[in-house]
Order: structure tokens, then C-alpha cells, then sequence
């Protein structure tokens, strides 16, 4: 069986009790990914599978057997920066940059999830065509990926940007 990772086709790990955290970055050596609780707790391991975001510290490996995986070193096209990469650094989005590539794996997904309308614990209005962003859904949607550093207001500010330019 094989993962694709980042367009690559890799092999999956012999040991099927291997995490895709520890697959990507002991095994692939995509350090990007980074490790924060080890437990599903602080967000910083997401990596998208099949476009959704996930907590690769508790997926298997073998769970992205024959999908397509794309963690932070994938995400921008060719040489450049994707859009998210670019408004982080406008907007201070980051100090220590540790949470970084999972802020912007999630925010990534979370975008899309916006633009299919999939509502959000804060969404006011559930029949609404086209769901109003805000910071307060921002922040709701983005709540599993925890800031030690306490960029929070740059993050919501740089992921706000980047949608607000998405939906002109
Ligand atoms: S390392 Fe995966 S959620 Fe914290
Ligand atoms: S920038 Fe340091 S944990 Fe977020």
C-alpha cells in the first residue's frame, strides 16, 4: 500500500501502530509537521487528507493508505508562498512559529469548509446561503489549534485577510 504525500507516492510503514505524525517526520523526515501534545489537544500536527484537515499525531498511518496527504511543505504552489503563508508574516501571525504549519493546514481546510457553508457552533443563522464571516467564526473554527505564544489576534487578522480576498 502507498500514501501520496505532498504528490509524492510513498510507501506506508511496515508497523501498522504508526502514527502519520510520526510517519511524516520520523519516516519522510517532513518536519514541518510538528509535534505539540501528542494527544489531540493543541492542533499543532494538522495536515490535510484528502483536502480535510486532521490531527496526524492520532491518525494511523495506514489510514492514508491509497489517499493523498499534504502537509505544510506541500501547500503552496511551485516556488511561492500560499496566501496564508504571506498574510501570517503580514500580520505577525506567529512568534516561536511552532503551531505555525498547523494554524495554516487548518485555516486552509477551514476556508474551504466556509465557502461549502458548513456551519459553525457560532453561526447564527443555519439557513443563511452564504455564512457572514467574522472573527468570532474564525476564532470558533480555528479553536482547536492552540498559540503558546499568543498570536492569536494576528492569526485571526491574517486568516481573515485571506478570506475576505477569497470571497471578492
Ligand atoms: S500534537 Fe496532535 S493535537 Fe497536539
Ligand atoms: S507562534 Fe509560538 S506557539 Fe504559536
Amino acid at each position: 500500500m502507498a500514501i501520496r504525500v505532498n504528490g509524492t507516492e510513498v510507501a506506508s510503514p511496515d508497523d501498522a501502530r504508526v502514527s502519520l505524525l510520526d510517519h511524516l517526520r520520523e519516516g519522510l523526515h517532513l518536519t514541518g509537521t510538528k509535534v505539540g501534545c501528542n494527544q489531540g489537544a493543541c492542533g499543532a500536527c494538522t495536515v490535510l487528507l484528502d483536502g480535510q484537515r486532521v490531527l496526524s499525531c492520532l491518525t494511523l498511518a495506514v489510514q492514508a493508505d491509497g489517499r493523498e496527504v499534504t502537509t505544510i511543505e506541500g501547500l503552496a504552489e511551485g516556488d511561492g508562498l500560499h496566501p496564508l503563508q504571506g498574510a501570517f508574516i503580514e500580520h505577525d501571525g506567529f512568534q516561536c512559529g511552532y503551531c505555525t504549519p498547523g494554524q495554516i493546514c487548518a485555516a486552509s481546510a477551514m476556508l474551504r469548509e466556509l465557502a461549502e457553508g458548513v456551519p459553525s457552533y457560532v453561526t447564527a443563522d443555519l439557513a443563511q446561503e452564504r455564512i457572514l464571516l467574522s472573527r468570532e467564526e474564525i476564532r470558533e473554527r480555528m479553536s482547536g489549534n492552540l498559540c503558546r505564544c499568543g498570536a492569536h489576534n494576528g492569526i485571526v487578522d491574517a486568516i481573515f485577510q485571506v478570506a475576505t480576498e477569497k470571497a471578492a
